[in-house]
């Protein structure tokens, strides 16, 4: 009979076991949509890297059962939400139960024009630590360790900013906030640039760009504007590993949508969310491997007898954060390792 399975024991499993078998997750993932990547297809790139991960998964010894993925059951034939995910116990062995949030391509279209910052990326807790953010839009504003508590998302922008720059002992000039690119931002790239802060344009990918916020040194201090509500949740997850913050909001603009929310048990729809509320798990998990070379990931290099892919995990709980530079070799009778 199995040994009853102790919350220290699902800590461990979670939180050494399970991350680097989530590196092999997103390495896999990340290395099938690279081999698309300028090809202009962006449909194909995610559909290799959804495969990619969901064939790996099941290899994953867990109970996972994804909480954010691909669409509804009868919008995507895997990764879909709800789909129980992991490899078969041997010998009634109890795996870990675990919730997953995944995005197997952030940047569909970075990869498939080979723009960059494209990653695979997930996140993984305990049952119950990621909040199930319907696919809809959500306000945000990610900040860095220094400013956590000190940026209010109702506040204006130029407080924000001046905020964000007095922590970060800057002149507000001094800042690089990144915006997507969208007709929607108008107004708030002109308030950010009427402070004189500058601003990094980008196509697609907040997600990524949160991480950099919350990195010193890579050049990014804050990001702004509306993305994904999916994208959000595991900004999130990144933030409670790397202690930035993420204050968020639902965009709830059609009655639809205010239905599908109440269905999800979301009753008040003007909720401020921080990082601890849309990732609230005490066994936080995150996973990124770079597809095209990003600020803070190397995208994934083929050279003839093998691949190199440049990876991020971290754990909240034990505070590991590491960078993980694997090379995946083909194991031809002649194969060569390069530092
Ligand atoms: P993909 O789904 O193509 O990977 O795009 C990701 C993304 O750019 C996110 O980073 C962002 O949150 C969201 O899409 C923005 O959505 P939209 O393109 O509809 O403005």
């Amino acid at each position: 009979m199995a040994a009853p399975i102790t919350p220290e024991i699902v800590h461990q499993g979670l939180e050494v076991e399970l991350a680097l078998e989530f590196v092999r997750v997103v390495e896999e993932a990340a290395i099938e949509s690279a081999k698309t990547m300028g090809q202009g297809d962006r449909d194909k790139a995610d559909g290799v890297a959804v495969q990619a991960m969901r064939r790996v998964m099941d290899t994953v010894p867990m109970f996972g059962t994804i909480v954010i993925g691909e669409g509804e059951r009868d919008e995507a034939p895997m990764l879909y939400i709800g789909e129980a995910v992991g490899a078969k116990p041997i010998d009634n062995v109890r795996y870990p139960e675990v919730d997953i949030a995944v995005d197997p391509l952030e940047g569909t279209n970075l990869c498939a024009t080979g723009a960059p910052n494209a990653i695979t990326v997930l996140a993984a807790s305990e049952r119950g630590g990621l909040l199930h953010a319907p696919d809809c839009y959500m306000e945000k504003l990610v900040v860095g360790p220094s400013s956590r508590g000190k940026v209010d998302l109702d506040a204006p922008v130029a407080d924000n900013l001046n905020a964000i720059a007095k922590s970060l002992d800057r002149h507000v000039e001094d800042l690089v906030i990144v915006v997507l690119d969208r007709p929607r931002h108008a107004k708030l790239m002109e308030d950010i640039r009427a402070t004189g802060a500058r601003i990094r344009l980008i196509g697609d990918g907040d997600l990524s760009a949160g991480i950099a916020a919350a990195v010193l040194g890579t050049g990014v201090h804050a990001v702004m504007g509306i993305g994904g509500a999916p994208e959000g949740v595991i900004t999130a997850a990144a933030m409670r590993c790397l202690n930035g913050e993420i204050l968020a909001r639902l965009v709830v603009d059609t009655p639809e949508l205010e239905e599908r929310m109440l269905r999800m048990g979301i009753k008040d729809k003007k909720k401020i969310y921080r990082a601890e509320d849309l990732a609230p798990g005490k066994h936080i998990l995150f996973a990124a491997t770079g597809v095209t070379d990003g600020s803070l990931l190397r995208g994934v290099r083929f050279f003839g007898e093998g691949t190199r892919t440049q990876s991020l995990i971290m754990t909240h709980d034990t505070g590991k954060i590491r960078f993980v530079d694997s090379i995946h070799v083909n194991q031809g009778p002649d194969f060569k390792v390069r530092f």
